[in-house]
């Protein structure tokens, strides 16, 4: 396949548009903007990436225009498994004739059965699970149980950090998502910055903080690795101010490291830790808090202490239980490990292509930050990315870096792929940023924001 060839069409036309009544995909634009969301759609059509998602397979998927995309954005994980993974749908069909959403006041077959599979994955110590329907609700659900455990009320998070945008965890996150709602409580959640251990250090001496929540490598800011011994000396830290540490895994977990929990990379045992979005391959929103005996209390206090009806929803416990099973393989971890060495690989000789250009690879596993020298860099990259038939976006809180996330079950042939059109979207995209003199004065300024 050449690497810059056209883009087949995909399979056209599924009948689902003239189904749900529109015309064309226009007409969908259009109505979007009306009835859904003004905001992000401009954003998207002005961005040069006017993608109405239509057929979804694998590691593909379709703009309605029939355009072919490979997927490397995969949604922060969440179609890891690729989309629609046929064991998962199958899994979650059979569940059907079953199951639905289920009653969350009553104990379940599908909601224990799916806990006890992730207390017997997870670091040794975490003992119970919480569902929620969400990541966003996890989290809060992980800040709720930090504040019983300790009775305190404080949570430190880092700066540029990610949780989500409910009412606990958007206070956690960067402002532009806190302040559009008057949600930011800066007494309550202090922000250090990434890879700052003095901070940290003050920020916890007081002894009043109840928990920090890092994520393994903070996605949304454009995944910067932590350095050596980073997150171990916080866990230190944690346990020296006697407050938790909660990992969120929502975008770490499930084998995207090269294990199936990316904290374990650090010998860490966290009090609390979250994972959601590729929990049930993408096929129904599920996420879930496992929690250390410690921080179990409310749990026995008042059972119905946090209450969600879609939390654990028995459909999405039935698709999680798959999920967990294919990541958990050792054939799943063996081919994550072979993605990783080859992208690596592959990426580092494109860089040296354009070392004034594409000036950092950030890797762990299959997740992976691409470094651009220029102050919007991702978005040109993403731009040739999308003409050329891969779908990859970038870091919302640091635009800088192309989110590049190969999936966990991608094939050696479509990874080649893959490879090629990502080389000559970067080698256009270094065109196009160095035709302009602003450009040039990125290029030659070394890649200051
Ligand atoms: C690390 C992390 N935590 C939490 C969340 C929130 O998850 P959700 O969007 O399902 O609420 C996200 C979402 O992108 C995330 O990336």
């Amino acid at each position: 396949m050449p690497a810059d060839g056209p883009i087949g069409p995909g399979e056209q036309g599924t009948g689902v548009a003239a189904s749900l009544g529109f015309a064309d995909k226009d007409d969908v634009l259009a109505k979007s903007m009306e009835f859904w969301n003004p905001g992000k759609t401009q954003f998207w059509v002005e961005s040069g990436v006017p993608l109405v998602i239509d057929r979804r397979e694998g590691y593909f998927i379709y703009d309605m225009s029939g355009k072919r995309l490979i997927d490397v954005h995969l949604n922060g994980g969440t179609y890891s498994l690729g989309h629609r993974n046929p064991e998962v749908v199958r899994a979650i069909t059979a569940a059907m004739a079953h199951f639905d959403i289920g009653n969350h006041h009553f104990p379940s077959m599908a909601r224990t059965a799916l806990a006890q599979a992730l207390v017997q994955s997870a670091p040794a110590g975490l003992t119970k699970v919480v569902y929620g329907s969400g990541g966003g609700e996890a989290i809060d659900i992980a800040l709720k149980t930090a504040r019983h455990a300790t009775q305190k009320r404080k949570i430190v998070s880092i700066v540029k950090a990610y949780h989500g945008h409910t009412g606990l965890a958007v206070a956690t996150g960067d402002e532009r998502f806190s302040e559009l709602f008057l949600a930011d409580r800066p007494e309550e959640f202090p922000h250090v910055p990434f890879n700052d251990l003095p901070a940290m250090e003050a920020a916890l001496c007081g002894r009043d903080v109840a928990a920090v929540i890092m994520e393994t490598i903070p996605a949304t800011y454009g995944f910067p690795l932590p350095e050596p011994g980073y997150l171990e000396a916080v866990k230190a830290l944690c346990e020296r101010y006697d407050a938790l540490y909660i990992a969120d895994e929502v975008q770490t977990g499930l084998m995207r490291t090269g294990e199936l929990w990316g904290i374990t990379k650090h010998g860490i045992t966290p009090d609390i830790m979250v994972t959601g979005k590729g929990i049930s391959g993408g096929m129904y929103p599920i996420a879930a808090v496992l929690v250390s005996e410690r921080c179990a209390g409310w749990l026995t206090e008042d059972g119905f202490g946090h209450i969600s009806t879609f939390g654990g929803a028995e459909l999405g416990c039935i698709a999680g239980l798959k999920a967990l099973e294919i990541c958990s393989r050792p054939q799943t971890r063996s081919m994550v490990h072979y993605i990783a060495d080859l992208v690596g690989a592959r990426l580092r000789e494109v860089q040296q292509l354009y070392p004034d250009w594409f000036t950092g690879i950030r890797q762990n596993g299959v997740v992976l930050g691409l470094e651009f020298n220029h102050p919007q860099g991702a978005k040109y990259v993403m731009r040739h990315l999308y003409a050329g038939g891969v779908w990859a976006i970038f870091s919302t809180l640091d635009p800088r870096v192309l989110q590049y996330k190969p999936g966990i079950l991608l094939e050696p042939d479509l990874a080649e792929e893959m490879l090629l059109r990502t080389e000559v979207a970067i080698g256009k995209a270094w065109r196009e940023v160095s035709s302009t003199r602003e450009g040039r004065a990125a290029l030659s300024a070394g890649g200051q924001r």
